[in-house]
């Protein structure tokens, strides 16, 4: 089970390593996806330096074919995701520029028959376990498009193996043994900001999936506005149930900084503040890079201690043969 973070670094590398896809320069790009593979559009919107915008649902908004010189990267490991697979079809009958990212399926069938740039990924994982594939292959489209000026993919590879260590003996393993140990049979909240915000995305997401435990994530500065209110009123049983993490960055504006430690107390009146993982590196992508590395390791030592599966996700399984889409 560990193998789904050990190749991380290996991936991230594989990623820089890539023979891009002639891609049609853009000014702006809307990624499409969802869950494990949707992530690498907040990884790109993160790390690119244009307007890059994220798109988790069906269809497409309707502004995206007034944006300037978009192009539409979908993203779906399976190939076959039914919301990736519409927002496709709608940027085709608008007429827009398409890229792909995939391990197979629909989506590479359909790359190939329209002769759409395609970064096919390895195949053979859990989507969520493709994270150095999918997102790398992500940003490399992005900065092929002309929207990114360093994919800093080299320095993710190299920080996330630093972390993880050799058969994820290094140093963010006691980190990660030491949060766990502290979240074990709690409900995690997340807090972050900016990039930090979505490595906190991934964090949740991760501990949904692998740790099959619930798991929220709190936005700074806007949870202040709204969120801190929504503590006030729970009762003493459930806020014990409640472990906090902060993560955070240097290059956080003070405003935002200055904000994590009163929040958490606010949300954190009786409930654990568990503590603060600091992102590590220089680049955007390995400043994400190296909080998500941390998150996964996090994910796993949670499922071990509730005893689940963390491959399995028979709910997402169950969900998409009911509604048609495998
Ligand atoms: C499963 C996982 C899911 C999938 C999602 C979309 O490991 O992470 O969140 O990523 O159901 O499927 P794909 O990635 O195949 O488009």
């Amino acid at each position: 089970m560990e193998s789904m973070i050990e190749t991380l670094p290996d991936q991230f590398r594989w990623a820089a390593g890539l023979r891009v896809p002639e891609v049609p320069g853009a000014r702006s790009a809307v990624v499409c996806g969802m869950g494990g593979s949707g992530i690498s559009g907040d990884v790109a919107a993160a790390v690119a330096d244009g307007p890059v915008f994220v798109h988790k649902d069906f269809g497409l908004p309707p502004w995206v074919p007034s944006l300037s010189e978009p192009i539409v990267v979908a993203v779906s490991y399976s190939g076959n995701t039914e919301e990736t697979l519409s927002a496709v079809e709608s940027a085709r009958e608008a007429g827009l520029p398409i890229a792909a990212v995939s391990s197979g399926g629909r989506l590479s069938e359909l790359a190939a028959d329209e002769g759409w740039p395609l970064i096919r990924v390895p195949g053979g994982l859990q989507p969520r376990a493709a994270f150095g594939y999918l997102a790398g292959s992500v940003v490399q489209m992005i900065e092929a498009a002309g929207l990114a000026e360093d994919t800093g993919l080299d320095e993710a590879a190299s920080i996330t193996a630093t972390l993880l260590g050799d058969g994820l003996r290094g140093p963010g393993r006691q980190l990660a043994d030491d949060l766990a140990e502290e979240l074990a049979g709690r409900i995690a909240v997340i807090m972050g900001s900016g990039l930090t915000a979505v490595a906190a995305y991934r964090w949740k997401t991760q501990i949904n999936e692998n740790a099959k435990s619930p798991a929220f994530v709190s936005v700074l500065p806007e949870a202040d506005h709204n969120e801190v209110e929504g503590w006030t009123t729970l009762g003493t049983a459930l806020r014990r149930t409640v472990g906090v993490v902060m993560l955070r960055d240097d290059s956080e504006p003070p405003a935002v900084g200055a904000r994590f430690q009163p929040t958490a107390r606010l949300l954190g009146v009786g409930a654990t503040i568990v503590g603060e993982v600091w992102a590590q590196g220089t680049s955007r992508l390995a400043r994400l890079a190296s909080l998500t590395a941390i998150g996964d390791l996090v994910s796993l030592r949670l499922a071990r201690a509730a005893g689940v599966d963390p491959v399995a996700v028979d709910a997402i399984q169950q969900l998409k043969q009911t509604l048609g889409d495998s």
